[in-house]
């Protein structure tokens, strides 16, 4: 993202601006999250339902945060204050971009749990400890990670450091730069791997699993799910799209950008699952267990293919590097809260933030071990923080935020700056006021 001081700085191309959305919308959300809940969620019922959620309610509330950002040309907070006073409001639209704040900081400090778990397995990979290793020798593996909390915070600490040290350099531009040949490496290497799973046997069962429906896994917890997921990877309900918009030029065209980023971001989710599920199937290792997923199915082919260890070294890269190009838009809004409300210099607003969120994330790290018993509402620290910000503060902030779209601007004006001609834009009006909103709330409480 350009520096936050440059309100009014621009994005030098579509490309720029469309690599910046991707690189915050793909990361762990498409290759350790999309992957694991469709294992936990019983397969394609979800991997549909979850498709549905992407281009109904997604879709819409992506353009519609850019749109706003880009009339707003503020911070989330800001840009809803002045458009709620400009269009006759009530300021209590502000919630939607407090509410932003709060989900990135809590998301952030479980993400980086994981992101450390990928740095771990960079040096797992450079060391050897896959080569020749089955599912039970890279599982113990992976549970002998989940049982020291020693190590699970050395890496959390040092993904955490990065990720301050990224946002408060302001060195994020060089980043983006980075994604234009590091994106695609990442790419290139899941079809590797989706190649590698046709050969392990497992590929037919693995398609199955994620595209032949049984409905009757099909329940309102696994529906709210999908919705929830739908705005986790597109980076939605948090304002962080929001401010990306802000940055946005008037002739850079809303819909052609998301459909982009909205399939590429689907494209690597869905490889990634046709990558993982064959090994999964081929080694007989279990379907629903949760978060390792990635963590124990994708070493066994890196420890059984020629030079597989340098294939795991590249990929436990790649995804570091996915995982920080998101942690970072999760730090941003986080840090310019706190500067634009305390005395505090960028670098320690960025280090406060930090802070903060790392000592979060410990707590949810200890989850996996020492806490394992501490619950809150029947979940431990982890999945509470993940359930209710995808679960909840994301679904709710995005539908404020289409609403608003939808229901309080003027329409003739979005429908120009949107560029759809009368007819297509009737087809917009009808998924932005009635299609999502009401799809978010009745996901939402007929799961309650
Ligand atoms: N979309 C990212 C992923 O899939 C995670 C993420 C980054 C995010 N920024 C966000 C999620 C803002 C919700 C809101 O890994």
């Amino acid at each position: 993202m350009p520096p936050a001081n440059k309100v009014h700085a621009q994005w030098s191309s579509r490309m720029g601006f469309v690599l910046a959305a991707t690189g915050s919308a793909v990361g762990l959300g498409n290759i350790w999250k999309f992957p694991y809940m469709v294992g936990d969620s019983g397969g394609a019922a979800f991997v549909l339902v979850y498709l549905g959620c992407i281009f109904l309610i997604g879709l819409p509330i992506l353009i519609s945060e850019w749109l706003l950002g880009r009339r707003g040309q503020k911070n989330p907070i800001n840009t809803m204050q002045e458009l709620a006073a400009k269009n006759n409001r009530s300021q209590a639209w502000i919630l939607v971009g407090f509410s932003g704040v709060l989900a990135a900081f809590l998301i952030l400090s479980f993400y980086s749990v994981i992101g450390g778990w990928s740095l771990a397995y960079i040096k797992d990979a450079v060391v050897g400890s896959f080569t020749g290793q089955d599912g039970d020798g890279i599982g113990a593996l992976f549970n002998g990670m989940l049982e020291s909390p020693g190590k699970m915070i050395f890496w959390h600490t040092l993904f955490i450091a990065a990720t301050i040290g990224i946002v408060s350099m302001g060195v994020t531009q060089g980043l983006e730069r980075a994604a234009k040949t590091l994106m695609p490496a990442l790419g290139i290497l899941l079809v590797f791997l989706v190649l590698y799973g046709m050969t392990t046997g497992g590929f037919k069962q693995a398609l199955e699993f994620m595209f032949k429906p049984d409905w009757s896994q099909l329940t309102g917890g696994v529906v709210l799910a999908a919705l929830g997921h739908a705005f986790f990877t597109l980076s939605l309900g948090m304002g962080i799209m929001m401010a990306y918009g802000s940055y946005l030029g008037e002739d850079i065209s809303l819909l052609q950008s998301a459909r982009t980023v909205v399939i590429m971001d689907t494209v690597i989710a869905l490889a990634a699952g046709l990558a993982i599920f064959p090994i999964v199937f081929a080694n007989d290792l279990a379907l629903g267990q949760g978060p390792g997923l990635i963590f124990v199915s994708l070493p066994v082919a890196f420890g059984n293919i020629t030079a597989g260890w340098v294939v795991g070294v590249a990929f436990f890269c790649l995804l570091t590097f996915a995982a920080i190009t998101s942690a970072i838009s999760l730090l941003e809004p986080v840090v310019e809260f706190i500067e634009e409300r305390t005395p505090f210099s960028r670098q320690v607003s960025t280090v406060v933030a930090g802070l903060a969120i790392w000592a979060l994330g410990i707590a949810a790290l200890l989850s996996f071990n020492v806490w394992s018993d501490f619950t809150i509402l029947g979940l431990n620290i982890f999945n509470f923080l993940d359930t209710l910000t995808s679960k909840f503060l994301l679904p709710l902030t995005g539908l404020g935020v289409i609403l608003f779209v939808a229901w309080c601007l003027d329409k003739e004006s979005v429908r120009k700056e949107l560029g759809l001609d009368v007819y297509d834009f009737s087809i917009w009006n009808l998924i932005a006021r009635y299609v999502a909103p009401i799809g978010v709330l009745v996901v939402f409480f007929t799961s309650l």
